[in-house]
């Protein structure tokens, strides 16, 4: 280690925590406040999303995400201090996402952070932003542990056993592409734009989910991982099949791909709601769901369904906090502060950083 500015706190006193977030397309950053009995308070949450920097790509471009992270994070920080009317002095540490993500933008926020806390003499706290949609819940909702996490965003589909702060065990993951990264492309081959979840849900409402018997691949496998290109790869065989495709053939197709992913992630949790039952037997049944595919509503339906039949609580955190932000990263920097869980300044930033490190010698490239 060349340097440091590894604290010791002491982990009760109030804390009051700059997060900034620059993994993927949105430039944000947030002041939290964690009080002495572990109930957290978002004081300002600012966020930018680069819609429009990559929209004529079609998805997100990592060297322009980079550029766009380091010409407005300055500003962006400023204004969470300003919202919160909080000084930058009086924080009490910086958090911000060290991984997994793409790394030109992680590095703007990390070195951002650290910069901070070396001026400032304020600890540093590098966050994996995994483990900051994992914990969200506790901050809005005040989930206890343990929980069954299902993470569902343009990056990743997942279950997460949380046990405590830092300590997951991953059980299952998509063996291809995430979920909401499907959304995406399903939107592309069907014209709808980016990002195309909101876009697919939004033409899916109009549409008839039963016209096309899309495959729900991996289904019958007793595994809790999805696979979701042989379903993209479907959906863009039909829809060659059937063009030129008018706005009810768009619509039809939207809504039978949404009914299948709606049905493999309702299967799937049951699957994952059994397994935790019957491992941990006693500890209340809570689904948490994270990511931005959370804001779909025939998802939402088919959790709340399987929920019901299971006896288990389903908490889906208000959807702007399940999207990437920068309040997650400030909470989960307040509860690994809280337990004197600092970092050094010369911590690398990671584009790959699985949650349970189990898995990075199973899977080297799993994040
Ligand atoms: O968590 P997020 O904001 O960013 C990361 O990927 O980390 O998630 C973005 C993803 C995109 O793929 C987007 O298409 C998807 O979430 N998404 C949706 C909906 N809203 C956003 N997918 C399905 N239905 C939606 N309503
Ligand atoms: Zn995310």
């Amino acid at each position: 280690m060349l340097w440091s500015n590894q604290f010791v706190v002491t982990g009760q006193a109030q804390a009051t925590i700059l997060g900034i977030e620059t993994s993927c397309d949105e430039t944000a950053a947030a002041i939290v406040v964690r009080d002495q009995s572990g109930r957290g308070t978002i004081s300002s949450n600012v966020v930018r999303s680069q819609l429009d920097e990559h929209a004529a790509f079609g998805g997100v471009v990592p060297e322009l995400a980079a550029r766009a992270h380091v010409s407005y994070l300055d500003h962006i920080i400023a204004q969470a201090c300003r919202e919160a009317g909080v000084a930058l002095g009086d924080v009490d540490a910086i958090a911000a996402t060290a991984g997994p993500g793409l790394i030109g933008g992680v590095l703007v926020g990390l070195t951002t952070a650290k910069a901070l806390a070396a001026a400032l003499g304020k600890p540093l706290i590098a966050v994996n932003h995994l483990e900051a949609h994992a914990l969200t819940a506790r901050l809005t909702d005040g989930v206890q542990f343990p929980y069954l996490m299902l993470l569902v965003s343009g990056g990743h589909s997942q279950f997460v056993l949380v046990r405590g702060v830092g300590d997951y065990q991953r059980w299952g993951t998509t063996i291809d592409d995430a979920l909401g990264e499907a959304f995406d492309k399903v939107a592309k081959l069907l014209s709808l734009g980016h990002p195309g979840g909101p876009a697919v849900e939004a033409i899916a409402r109009s549409g008839d989910p039963r016209r096309f018997r899309f495959p729900r691949p991996l289904l019958r496998e007793a595994r809790l991982d999805f696979s979701f290109s042989g379903l993209k790869t479907a959906v863009r065989l039909q829809a060659e099949a059937i063009a030129p495709l008018g706005d009810q053939d768009v619509a039809d197709i939207a809504a039978s791909f949404q009914a299948a992913v709606a049905e493999i992630v309702g299967v799937r949790s049951e699957q994952a709601l059994a397994r935790f039952a019957a491992e941990l037997p006693g500890a209340p049944l809570q689904l948490v769901v994270a990511g931005g595919v959370a804001a779909n509503r025939a998802i939402g339906t088919a959790l709340e369904a399987v929920c019901g039949k299971a006896g288990a609580t389903l908490i889906v955190p208000p959807i702007p906090l399940c999207t990437d932000n920068g309040a997650m990263v400030a909470w989960a920097g307040a509860e690994r502060f809280a337990l004197g869980a600092t970092d050094p300044l010369d911590f690398t930033a990671r584009p790959r950083w699985p949650l349970d490190l189990d898995d990075m010698q199973v899977h080297p490239d799993a994040a």
